[in-house]
C-alpha cells in the first residue's frame, strides 16, 4: 500500500496576498503535521541584472552557499569585493522582506513570533560542491545543526527554485516525524547532561539541550543508514523553477537530489507559539522517552 502523499499543491500566484481558504484548508495544520506547503505558481522574479548573478563563482569557495543575516545585515560567503556584493545583498534581502510579508498574511498566528531570519542564496549545482556525509543533503534527514541548537524553537523555512534554464529542482520527502523517531530512538545513547555542560565551559559548542543532542544524532543516523535512505518510506518531488516550497524542515524528512539556484528563508518560531505544540518534534520526543521508561 502507498502512503498518502504528504505534498499539499496551493495553486496561488501572488506574494501580496493570502490564499483564500478554499485554496488552502488550513496551512497551519498541515504544517505542523509536517507536510511541504506546495506553491507551483509562486514565482519569485529576478530582473535580468539579477539573473547574471546566478553564477557559482560568485561563491566563497570556503562556503557551500552565500546567506544573510537580515538582523545584523551581514552577508557572507560573497566572493567578489565589486558591485555584485552589493547587488547580492539587496537581492537576498528583497527574498527576506517578501517572504516576511507573505508568511504574515499565510500564517497570521505566527506573524509576532517568527525570528532569527536566515536567508540563504544556493549557487552550486547540488552534487557539485565537494563534502562529508553529515553535510550530504541528497540523503533523507531533518534539519539539526551542530552550531546552531535550537532548544524550544521550531525551523520554518521557505524555498523557491530560481533556475533561469528550466532546471526543476528534486526533493525526496520522508515519514511523519513520530514514526521516523520511534524507529530510531531505541537506537539513541543516553543523553549525559554533564557532557552538554563541558562543552559549553569549553566554549566548544553553545549550550545544548536534550533535544538538540538528540536531533543531532537522529540527522546522523538517519543519513547513516543505507537501509532507511533505500527503503525508508517516501516520495520524489519535482520543484519547477518559479515555485515555492515551505515546511518545518526539523519535522519533516527531506532530501535534496537534483537541480542548482534556489533562494530559502529560515525563521524560528517558539513551540509555544504553534497551534498544536503537541505535534513537535520536541513534544513528540518528550513523550516517547516517556513512554520507553
Ligand atoms: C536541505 O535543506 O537539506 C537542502 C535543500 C535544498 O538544497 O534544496
Ligand atoms: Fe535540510
Amino acid at each position: 500500500m502507498t502512503a498518502p502523499t504528504r505534498i499539499v499543491s496551493i495553486d496561488h500566484r501572488s506574494w501580496e496576498n493570502a490564499p483564500r481558504v478554499d485554496e488552502a484548508a488550513s496551512p497551519v495544520a498541515e504544517l505542523e503535521e509536517g507536510k511541504v506547503l506546495f506553491f507551483p505558481h509562486l514565482r519569485f522574479e529576478l530582473s535580468a541584472a539579477e539573473t547574471a548573478l546566478l553564477d557559482p563563482a560568485l561563491v566563497d569557495p570556503k562556503r557551500k552557499n552565500i546567506s544573510l543575516n537580515a538582523t545584523t545585515g551581514k552577508l557572507t560567503g560573497v566572493a567578489v569585493e565589486d558591485e555584485r556584493r552589493d547587488a547580492i545583498g539587496a537581492l537576498v534581502r528583497r527574498y527576506y522582506e517578501t517572504t516576511r510579508r507573505f508568511l504574515d498574511r499565510l500564517l497570521p498566528h505566527y506573524a509576532a513570533h517568527l525570528h532569527t531570519p536566515t536567508t540563504s542564496l544556493r549557487l552550486h549545482r547540488i552534487g557539485t560542491w565537494k563534502m562529508s556525509w553529515r553535510k550530504d543533503d541528497t540523503r533523507l534527514h531533518v534539519d539539526a545543526f551542530p552550531s546552531r541548537p535550537v532548544g524550544e524553537q521550531r525551523i520554518l523555512r521557505v524555498f523557491n527554485n530560481i533556475n533561469p534554464h528550466g532546471d526543476t529542482r528534486l526533493w525526496r520527502v520522508g515519514e511523519a516525524f513520530d514514526t521516523l523517531s520511534a524507529r530510531y530512538l531505541p537506537q539513541m545513547p543516553p543523553y549525559r547532561p554533564g557532557m552538554a555542560w563541558l562543552l559549553h565551559k569549553l566554549h566548544i559548542t553553545k549550550s545544548r539541550s536534550a533535544y538538540d543532542h538528540f536531533m543531532l544524532q537522529l540527522h546522523d543516523r538517519m543519513k547513516a543508514d543505507a537501509d532507511y535512505q533505500r527503503n525508508g518510506q517516501q516520495e520524489s518531488i519535482e520543484f519547477p523553477p518559479g515555485s515555492t516550497w515551505i515546511c518545518f524542515s526539523d519535522q519533516t524528512p527531506h532530501a535534496a537530489m537534483t537541480g542548482q539556484f534556489m533562494l530559502e528563508q529560515t525563521y524560528l518560531l517558539p513551540v509555544s507559539a504553534m497551534t498544536h505544540p503537541e505535534l513537535s518534534p520536541q513534544r513528540v520526543l518528550e513523550r516517547q522517552v516517556a513512554a520507553a521508561h
